[in-house]
C-alpha cells in the first residue's frame, strides 16, 4: 500500500461532511491525488447497506446494526480502498472503523474492544494515517443537523445519553492514540476547521518533508 488514508470522525451534524469537502479541493490544489468516500456507502453493496441500517422503518437489533456497518465496510475496503490506496491514491474517507467503535461499542454498550476485533476481521486490519476528530457538543450538532432539511435517520432518532456515550468514547479513543487522531473543535467556522485539519494532515500531502 503506497497511498494514504485519512478519516474524519465525529458525532452527527459535526462537520464532517463539510469537512471533507474542503480538504478534497484543498488537497487537490496541493498536488494530491485526492479521492473522497463515504461511509457507509462507496460501492453498490455498501450503499444498499447504508439504506438499510438508516431505515426508521425497520428492527435493527445492536448486534446485527455492528455487523451490517462492519459488512458495509469490509465490502469497501476490498473493492475500492485497497485498490486505491494500492495505486497511490491520497484518500479521505467521511466516517471508517471509529465510527463503529464509538456508536455500536460505546452508545449501544456492545464494547469498544468487541467491535474493534469485528473490525479487524472485516477490514483486515487496515488503519488510516491519520484520524480528524472534530469534538462538538450533542446538542450543537443536532441543532445542525436540524438546519439541514432531511428527516433524522433510524440512529439519529435515539437520545441524549445515547449521544453523550458516543462523544465519550470518540474521546477515548482519541486519548489513547494521540498520534493517529488529531482532535479539531467543530464549534468553530467551517474554515478555522478546515484551517486546523489541513495543519493536521500537512506531512502527509505532497511536498511535505521526509
Ligand atoms: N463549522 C461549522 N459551523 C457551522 N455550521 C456548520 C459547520 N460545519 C457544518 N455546518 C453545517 O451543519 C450541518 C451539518 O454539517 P455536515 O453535514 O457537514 O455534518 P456531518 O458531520 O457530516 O453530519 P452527519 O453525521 O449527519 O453526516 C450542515 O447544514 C452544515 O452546513
Ligand atoms: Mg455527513
Amino acid at each position: 500500500m503506497v497511498g494514504t488514508l485519512i478519516t474524519i470522525e465525529g458525532l452527527d451534524g459535526a462537520g464532517k461532511t463539510t469537512l471533507a469537502s474542503g480538504l478534497l479541493a484543498a488537497a487537490r490544489e496541493r498536488g494530491a491525488d485526492a479521492l473522497l468516500l463515504r461511509e457507509p456507502g462507496g460501492v453498490a453493496l455498501s450503499e444498499r447497506l447504508r439504506e438499510i441500517v438508516k431505515d426508521p422503518a425497520l428492527r435493527v437489533g445492536p448486534r446485527a446494526e455492528a455487523l451490517i456497518y462492519a459488512a458495509a465496510r469490509a465490502q469497501l475496503v476490498d473493492e475500492l480502498l485497497l485498490p486505491e490506496l494500492d495505486a497511490g491514491r491520497f484518500v479521505l474517507l467521511d466516517r471508517f472503523v471509529d465510527s463503529s467503535l464509538a456508536y455500536q461499542g460505546g452508545g449501544r454498550g456492545l464494547g469498544v474492544a468487541e467491535i474493534a476485533e469485528l473490525n479487524r476481521f472485516g477490514t483486515g486490519g487496515l488503519a488510516p494515517a491519520r484520524t480528524l476528530l472534530l469534538r462538538i457538543d450533542p446538542a450543537l450538532g443536532r441543532s445542525r443537523q436540524d438546519g439541514r432539511g432531511d428527516g433524522p435517520d433510524r440512529l439519529e432518532l435515539e437520545d441524549e445519553r445515547f449521544f453523550a456515550a458516543i462523544a465519550r468514547t470518540y474521546d477515548e479513543i482519541a486519548a489513547a492514540e494521540p498520534g493517529r487522531v488529531r482532535v479539531i473543535d467543530a464549534a468553530r467556522p467551517p474554515a478555522a476547521v478546515l484551517e486546523d485539519a489541513l495543519a493536521a494532515i500537512t506531512d502527509l500531502l505532497p511536498g511535505a518533508p521526509e
